[in-house]
């Protein structure tokens, strides 16, 4: 029998985790913060696998439930409906949105572990994070393929890892885990694991600025196997938690 997947947020993460989880055999039950009605189109297009409903629907609907909220949302996640539940953190700090958030900016937290700290009985992965929607679209690939492309997770909980790496292959990608909630910043924004390195392309010399962006947004997604994530992430050197891209 299928599996469910929840996901609070349906925003470009949410409706793209969503289309890999259906394609791979999963059915999905999309929240965000303006209610049902105004997911109908959404659910329309994605078909009968897919169904709209409150947060708190959608929480307790899931076998695994994704969040993809801003991160300021994190402290309304339901966490009576969450209890006992994996929580997928796709969500990334982002000064200009989140505004300043001290025990981030001081490294003193991660952002998962704060999330992780406002669901306590919730077990909390990090997946998903690190990869632009745009790639994460384009570069799954069948479970038998040689060069299949990986993510990298962190959580507390192995066997809640276990099971978010079983859904990441279910939705076309190998997971290395790369630590506790404590590690996430391996793959966080202003690593070598975060974005750039599933361009595809080595970007071309004298870019500046915002040419690094619209060459970036126009890269295919490249191959990033799963040993080179655990490289990038074993050799990662911690940065600002509030700055995207350090020069
Ligand atoms: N975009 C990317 O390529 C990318 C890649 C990796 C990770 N991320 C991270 O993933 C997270 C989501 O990013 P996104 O680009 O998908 O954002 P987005 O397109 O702005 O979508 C955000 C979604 O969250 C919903 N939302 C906001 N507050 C909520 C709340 N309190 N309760 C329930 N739903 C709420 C919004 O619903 P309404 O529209 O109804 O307000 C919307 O559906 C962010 O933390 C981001 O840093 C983004």
């Amino acid at each position: 029998m299928s599996r469910t997947l929840g996901i609070i947020g349906a925003g470009a993460v949410g409706q793209t985790v969503a289309r890999l989880a259906i394609a791979g055999g999963w059915n999905v039950v999309l929240s965000n913060s303006r209610g049902p009605r105004s997911l109908t189109d959404l659910v329309t297009e994605l078909g009968p696998k897919a169904r709209a409903a409150t947060v708190a629907e959608a929480a307790i609907a899931g076998d695994l439930v994704v969040a993809a909220v801003p991160l300021i949302a994190h402290a309304q996640l339901p966490k009576r409906e969450l209890a006992g539940k994996i929580v997928i953190d796709t969500m990334n700090y982002t000064v200009e949105r989140d505004g300043h958030l001290p025990e981030l900016d001081s490294n003193e937290l991660t952002s998962s572990g704060m999330t992780q700290r406002h669901l306590a009985d919730s077990r909390v992965v990090k997946a998903f994070n690190n990869i632009t929607t745009d790639h994460l679209a384009a570069l799954p690939r069948p479970k038998d393929v040689a060069d299949r492309n990986a993510l990298p997770i962190a959580g507390d909980d192995t066997e809640a890892k276990k099971e978010a790496g079983a859904l990441l292959s279910d939705l076309g990608f190998d997971a290395v885990d790369v630590g506790d909630l404590g590690q996430s910043w391996r793959f966080g924004p202003n690593t070598a694991l975060y974005a750039l390195v599933y361009a595809g392309e080595e970007m071309p010399e004298g870019l500046y600025g915002p040419e690094v962006l619209q060459w970036f947004l126009g890269t295919p997604g490249g191959p990033v196997p799963a040993g080179q994530v655990a490289r990038l992430a074993a050799e990662a050197v911690r940065g600002r938690a509030d700055v995207f891209f350090d020069d």
